[in-house]
Protein backbone atom coordinates (compact mmCIF):
# COMPACT_ATOMS: atom_id res chain seq x y z
CA UNK A 1 0.00 0.00 0.00
CA UNK A 2 1.33 3.72 -0.79
CA UNK A 3 2.03 5.32 2.26
CA UNK A 4 -1.07 7.66 3.28
CA UNK A 5 0.82 9.96 5.49
CA UNK A 6 4.13 12.32 4.40
CA UNK A 7 5.33 14.85 5.51
CA UNK A 8 6.86 17.84 3.70
CA UNK A 9 7.41 20.18 6.36
CA UNK A 10 11.25 20.55 5.05
CA UNK A 11 10.56 21.34 2.13
CA UNK A 12 8.97 24.46 3.05
CA UNK A 13 11.56 25.31 5.68
CA UNK A 14 14.02 25.41 3.25
CA UNK A 15 12.99 29.39 3.07
CA UNK A 16 14.79 30.21 6.66
CA UNK A 17 17.79 29.81 4.71
CA UNK A 18 17.05 32.51 2.45
CA UNK A 19 17.27 35.94 2.74
CA UNK A 20 13.99 37.92 3.58
CA UNK A 21 13.83 40.02 -0.01
CA UNK A 22 14.72 36.11 -1.96
CA UNK A 23 11.81 34.61 -0.51
CA UNK A 24 9.54 34.86 -3.30
CA UNK A 25 12.42 33.13 -5.68
CA UNK A 26 12.06 30.65 -3.16
CA UNK A 27 8.37 30.54 -3.18
CA UNK A 28 8.66 30.53 -7.16
CA UNK A 29 10.58 27.53 -7.20
CA UNK A 30 9.37 25.42 -4.87
CA UNK A 31 6.11 25.36 -6.31
CA UNK A 32 7.18 24.02 -9.34
CA UNK A 33 8.75 21.28 -7.29
CA UNK A 34 5.33 20.14 -5.50
CA UNK A 35 2.50 19.56 -7.69
CA UNK A 36 -0.20 20.01 -4.66
CA UNK A 37 1.66 23.42 -3.79
CA UNK A 38 0.67 24.57 -7.28
CA UNK A 39 -2.87 23.27 -6.81
CA UNK A 40 -3.16 25.31 -4.06
CA UNK A 41 -2.48 28.36 -5.21
CA UNK A 42 -4.91 27.93 -8.51
CA UNK A 43 -7.55 26.90 -5.71
CA UNK A 44 -7.31 29.95 -3.50
CA UNK A 45 -6.79 32.41 -6.23
CA UNK A 46 -3.92 33.66 -4.68
CA UNK A 47 -0.75 35.76 -6.60
CA UNK A 48 2.75 34.81 -5.63
CA UNK A 49 3.69 38.19 -4.15
CA UNK A 50 0.38 37.99 -1.93
CA UNK A 51 1.51 34.65 -0.69
CA UNK A 52 5.06 36.18 0.26
CA UNK A 53 3.98 38.94 1.68
CA UNK A 54 1.59 36.78 3.86
CA UNK A 55 4.86 34.47 5.06
CA UNK A 56 6.70 38.15 5.47
CA UNK A 57 4.23 39.48 7.38
CA UNK A 58 4.14 36.37 9.70
CA UNK A 59 7.53 36.63 10.05
CA UNK A 60 10.92 34.59 10.30
CA UNK A 61 10.41 34.63 13.71
CA UNK A 62 7.26 32.44 13.82
CA UNK A 63 8.66 30.49 11.04
CA UNK A 64 11.60 29.73 12.53
CA UNK A 65 9.38 28.70 16.02
CA UNK A 66 6.86 26.87 13.91
CA UNK A 67 9.99 25.35 12.36
CA UNK A 68 11.06 23.82 15.80
CA UNK A 69 7.69 23.19 17.24
CA UNK A 70 7.47 20.86 14.58
CA UNK A 71 10.82 19.27 15.40
CA UNK A 72 9.27 18.49 18.80
CA UNK A 73 5.87 16.42 17.80
CA UNK A 74 7.17 15.41 14.51
CA UNK A 75 8.39 11.97 15.56
CA UNK A 76 5.24 10.94 18.43
CA UNK A 77 3.01 12.59 15.65
CA UNK A 78 3.81 10.18 12.83
CA UNK A 79 4.12 7.57 14.94
CA UNK A 80 0.43 8.04 16.20
CA UNK A 81 -0.87 8.75 13.19
CA UNK A 82 0.70 5.78 11.86
CA UNK A 83 -0.28 3.48 14.30
CA UNK A 84 -4.16 4.64 14.07
CA UNK A 85 -3.94 4.81 10.18
CA UNK A 86 -2.99 1.04 10.34
CA UNK A 87 -5.37 0.07 13.30
CA UNK A 88 -8.03 1.73 12.08
CA UNK A 89 -7.36 1.15 8.50
CA UNK A 90 -11.16 0.59 8.17
CA UNK A 91 -12.71 3.47 10.11
CA UNK A 92 -11.04 5.39 8.15
CA UNK A 93 -10.96 3.85 4.59
CA UNK A 94 -7.96 3.55 3.80
CA UNK A 95 -8.74 0.84 1.10
CA UNK A 96 -10.54 3.56 -0.69
CA UNK A 97 -6.81 4.92 -2.31
CA UNK A 98 -7.84 7.87 -3.80
CA UNK A 99 -6.91 10.59 -0.69
CA UNK A 100 -3.83 11.20 1.44
CA UNK A 101 -2.59 13.21 4.04
CA UNK A 102 0.72 15.34 3.64
CA UNK A 103 2.03 17.91 6.22
CA UNK A 104 2.76 20.86 4.90
CA UNK A 105 3.14 24.82 5.60
CA UNK A 106 0.57 27.21 4.51
CA UNK A 107 -0.62 30.99 5.45
CA UNK A 108 -1.51 29.39 8.97
CA UNK A 109 -5.26 30.33 8.31
CA UNK A 110 -6.95 27.17 8.56
CA UNK A 111 -5.93 23.78 10.20
CA UNK A 112 -6.66 21.63 6.54
CA UNK A 113 -7.63 21.92 3.62
CA UNK A 114 -8.59 19.56 0.59
CA UNK A 115 -6.87 19.76 -2.75
CA UNK A 116 -8.58 17.75 -5.87
CA UNK A 117 -6.07 15.90 -8.53
CA UNK A 118 -5.99 13.38 -11.04
CA UNK A 119 -4.89 11.40 -8.50
CA UNK A 120 -7.63 11.63 -5.66
CA UNK A 121 -7.78 14.57 -3.14
CA UNK A 122 -4.69 15.60 -0.82
CA UNK A 123 -5.49 16.55 2.85
CA UNK A 124 -2.88 19.20 3.69
CA UNK A 125 -2.72 19.90 7.34
CA UNK A 126 -1.12 23.12 8.06
CA UNK A 127 1.81 22.92 10.44
CA UNK A 128 1.51 26.89 10.64
CA UNK A 129 -1.93 26.36 12.15
CA UNK A 130 -1.02 24.08 13.98
CA UNK A 131 1.96 26.14 15.44
CA UNK A 132 -0.34 29.14 16.19
CA UNK A 133 -3.29 27.12 17.90
CA UNK A 134 -0.54 24.73 20.00
CA UNK A 135 -2.43 25.30 23.41
CA UNK A 136 -5.57 24.36 21.95
CA UNK A 137 -5.87 21.60 19.62
CA UNK A 138 -4.22 18.50 19.40
CA UNK A 139 -2.65 17.58 15.89
CA UNK A 140 -3.43 14.09 15.78
CA UNK A 141 -7.15 14.95 16.61
CA UNK A 142 -6.91 17.57 13.43
CA UNK A 143 -5.22 15.10 10.87
CA UNK A 144 -8.32 12.24 12.21
CA UNK A 145 -10.70 14.73 11.86
CA UNK A 146 -9.78 16.16 8.28
CA UNK A 147 -9.65 12.25 7.19
CA UNK A 148 -12.80 11.92 8.88
CA UNK A 149 -14.32 14.72 7.26
CA UNK A 150 -12.95 14.15 3.77
CA UNK A 151 -14.47 10.09 4.05
CA UNK A 152 -18.04 11.24 5.36
CA UNK A 153 -18.73 14.09 2.38
CA UNK A 154 -17.10 12.16 -0.69
CA UNK A 155 -17.64 8.61 -2.55
CA UNK A 156 -14.92 6.66 -3.14
CA UNK A 157 -13.24 7.06 -6.64
CA UNK A 158 -11.73 3.83 -8.00
CA UNK A 159 -10.50 6.14 -11.21
CA UNK A 160 -8.83 8.25 -9.23
CA UNK A 161 -7.21 5.69 -6.67
CA UNK A 162 -5.75 3.53 -9.88
CA UNK A 163 -4.24 6.26 -11.54
CA UNK A 164 -3.01 7.64 -8.46
CA UNK A 165 -0.79 3.42 -8.27
CA UNK A 166 -0.05 3.91 -11.78
CA UNK A 167 1.55 7.23 -11.93
CA UNK A 168 3.59 6.42 -9.22
CA UNK A 169 4.79 3.03 -10.61
CA UNK A 170 5.73 4.65 -14.04
CA UNK A 171 7.33 7.92 -12.54
CA UNK A 172 9.43 5.31 -10.83
CA UNK A 173 10.34 3.85 -14.17
CA UNK A 174 10.67 6.92 -15.25
CA UNK A 175 13.08 8.14 -13.09
CA UNK A 176 14.79 4.95 -12.67
CA UNK A 177 18.70 5.50 -14.31
CA UNK A 178 19.07 1.82 -14.65
CA UNK A 179 16.57 2.21 -17.47
CA UNK A 180 18.94 3.95 -20.46
CA UNK A 181 16.93 3.64 -23.52
CA UNK A 182 13.90 5.95 -24.09
CA UNK A 183 12.10 3.65 -26.30
CA UNK A 184 12.44 1.09 -24.18
CA UNK A 185 10.56 2.92 -21.22
CA UNK A 186 7.91 4.42 -23.28
CA UNK A 187 7.07 0.97 -24.30
CA UNK A 188 7.00 0.21 -20.86
CA UNK A 189 4.33 2.96 -20.27
CA UNK A 190 2.77 1.52 -22.86
CA UNK A 191 2.32 -1.65 -21.71
CA UNK A 192 1.23 -0.69 -17.84
CA UNK A 193 -1.53 1.56 -19.38
CA UNK A 194 -2.98 -1.13 -22.06
CA UNK A 195 -2.92 -3.01 -19.29
CA UNK A 196 -4.17 -1.47 -16.03
CA UNK A 197 -6.80 0.85 -17.88
CA UNK A 198 -9.91 -1.48 -18.91
CA UNK A 199 -10.78 1.30 -21.57
CA UNK A 200 -7.28 2.01 -22.84
CA UNK A 201 -7.11 -0.11 -25.75
CA UNK A 202 -5.20 1.00 -28.07
CA UNK A 203 -1.45 3.02 -26.37
CA UNK A 204 1.38 4.79 -28.64
CA UNK A 205 3.61 7.37 -29.22
CA UNK A 206 4.11 9.46 -31.57
CA UNK A 207 7.53 10.85 -31.89
CA UNK A 208 8.62 14.32 -33.98
CA UNK A 209 11.14 13.01 -36.74
CA UNK A 210 14.10 15.06 -36.42
CA UNK A 211 15.07 14.61 -39.99
CA UNK A 212 11.87 14.94 -41.36
CA UNK A 213 10.05 18.68 -39.92
CA UNK A 214 6.80 19.29 -38.79
CA UNK A 215 6.18 15.41 -39.13
CA UNK A 216 5.37 12.69 -36.09
CA UNK A 217 6.66 9.17 -36.62
CA UNK A 218 4.66 6.23 -34.62
CA UNK A 219 6.93 5.05 -31.63
CA UNK A 220 6.46 2.45 -29.50
CA UNK A 221 2.70 1.44 -29.02
CA UNK A 222 0.65 -1.75 -27.68
CA UNK A 223 -2.79 -2.36 -29.59
CA UNK A 224 -3.65 -3.45 -33.15
CA UNK A 225 -0.55 -2.17 -35.91
CA UNK A 226 -1.63 0.78 -37.78
CA UNK A 227 -0.80 2.26 -41.36
CA UNK A 228 -0.75 5.65 -40.11
CA UNK A 229 3.01 5.42 -39.00
CA UNK A 230 4.19 8.86 -40.69
CA UNK A 231 2.11 11.50 -39.42
CA UNK A 232 2.17 15.41 -41.17
CA UNK A 233 1.73 18.20 -38.09
CA UNK A 234 -1.98 19.68 -38.72
CA UNK A 235 -3.71 15.98 -40.23
CA UNK A 236 -5.76 14.22 -38.12
CA UNK A 237 -6.26 14.34 -34.41
CA UNK A 238 -2.37 14.02 -33.97
CA UNK A 239 -1.05 15.99 -36.28
CA UNK A 240 -3.88 19.06 -34.94
CA UNK A 241 -2.31 18.12 -31.23
CA UNK A 242 1.23 18.74 -32.52
CA UNK A 243 0.39 21.89 -34.85
CA UNK A 244 -1.49 23.12 -31.74
CA UNK A 245 0.66 22.07 -28.64
CA UNK A 246 -2.57 21.29 -27.11
CA UNK A 247 -4.21 18.02 -25.61
CA UNK A 248 -7.33 17.18 -28.13
CA UNK A 249 -9.95 14.90 -26.42
CA UNK A 250 -12.34 13.70 -28.89
CA UNK A 251 -15.80 12.07 -27.47
CA UNK A 252 -17.01 10.47 -30.61
CA UNK A 253 -14.48 9.75 -33.43
CA UNK A 254 -17.12 9.15 -35.82
CA UNK A 255 -18.07 13.20 -35.93
CA UNK A 256 -14.34 14.72 -36.79
CA UNK A 257 -13.91 15.72 -40.73
CA UNK A 258 -9.99 15.68 -39.55
CA UNK A 259 -9.79 12.12 -38.47
CA UNK A 260 -7.53 9.22 -39.50
CA UNK A 261 -9.05 5.90 -38.75
CA UNK A 262 -6.48 3.12 -37.47
CA UNK A 263 -9.33 0.91 -36.26
CA UNK A 264 -13.17 0.86 -37.18
CA UNK A 265 -13.20 -0.21 -33.44
CA UNK A 266 -11.78 2.95 -32.02
CA UNK A 267 -14.90 5.26 -30.89
CA UNK A 268 -13.06 8.12 -28.84
CA UNK A 269 -9.61 9.47 -28.35
CA UNK A 270 -7.03 11.09 -26.26
CA UNK A 271 -3.99 12.86 -27.30
CA UNK A 272 -1.18 14.59 -25.30
CA UNK A 273 1.70 16.54 -26.62
CA UNK A 274 5.15 16.41 -25.09
CA UNK A 275 7.59 18.94 -25.31
CA UNK A 276 10.88 19.72 -24.39
CA UNK A 277 12.53 21.88 -21.93
CA UNK A 278 12.29 24.53 -23.68
CA UNK A 279 9.03 24.29 -25.08
CA UNK A 280 9.21 22.55 -28.12
CA UNK A 281 6.96 19.53 -29.14
CA UNK A 282 9.05 16.51 -29.21
CA UNK A 283 6.36 13.97 -29.55
CA UNK A 284 2.44 13.06 -27.83
CA UNK A 285 0.57 10.25 -26.40
CA UNK A 286 -2.17 8.93 -28.63
CA UNK A 287 -5.02 6.88 -26.66
CA UNK A 288 -7.53 5.24 -28.42
CA UNK A 289 -10.74 3.58 -26.59
CA UNK A 290 -13.68 1.23 -27.86
CA UNK A 291 -16.35 3.15 -25.87
CA UNK A 292 -17.75 6.83 -26.21
CA UNK A 293 -16.60 9.33 -24.32
CA UNK A 294 -14.32 7.59 -22.37
CA UNK A 295 -11.64 10.31 -21.88
CA UNK A 296 -12.09 13.11 -19.40
CA UNK A 297 -10.23 16.00 -17.04
CA UNK A 298 -8.60 12.81 -14.91
CA UNK A 299 -7.30 11.35 -17.73
CA UNK A 300 -6.04 14.32 -19.90
CA UNK A 301 -4.18 15.84 -15.99
CA UNK A 302 -3.04 11.77 -15.42
CA UNK A 303 -1.58 11.75 -18.82
CA UNK A 304 -0.18 15.14 -18.85
CA UNK A 305 1.69 14.30 -15.80
CA UNK A 306 3.45 11.62 -17.71
CA UNK A 307 4.54 13.72 -19.81
CA UNK A 308 5.93 15.68 -17.98
CA UNK A 309 8.22 13.50 -16.35
CA UNK A 310 8.91 12.16 -19.68
CA UNK A 311 10.12 15.81 -20.45
CA UNK A 312 12.46 16.31 -16.85
CA UNK A 313 13.80 12.78 -18.42
CA UNK A 314 13.98 12.72 -21.63
CA UNK A 315 13.86 15.64 -23.56
N1 LIG B 1 -6.49 8.61 -34.91
C1 LIG B 1 -5.26 9.29 -35.04
C2 LIG B 1 -4.21 8.50 -35.79
C3 LIG B 1 -3.44 7.58 -34.96
S1 LIG B 1 -4.26 6.17 -34.54
O1 LIG B 1 -5.32 6.50 -33.60
C4 LIG B 1 -3.25 5.07 -33.87
C5 LIG B 1 -5.46 10.64 -35.68
O2 LIG B 1 -6.56 10.98 -36.10
O3 LIG B 1 -4.48 11.40 -35.75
Amino acid sequence: MRSVFRDFTDDFFEILTYPKENWEDFWKSYKKLFDFVDIYVKKTNLKDEDIVKKLKEIGRRDLDKAFWYKQEIIRNLKSDIIEDLTKYSEKFQLNRGDFAVYLSVFLGDKPYLFLDSFKGTIIVVDILYLYFNKDKINPRKIIEEAITTFINFTSPNKKKADFWILYDKIKTIITDKNYKDRNQVLKIICELLAERIPYYNWVGFYLVDEKEKDSLTLGPFVGEPTEHTKIKFGQGICGQAASTKTTFIVDDVSKEDNYLSCSPKTQSEIVVPIFDKKGKIVGEIDIDSHNKASFDSDDHNFLEAIAKLLTERFW
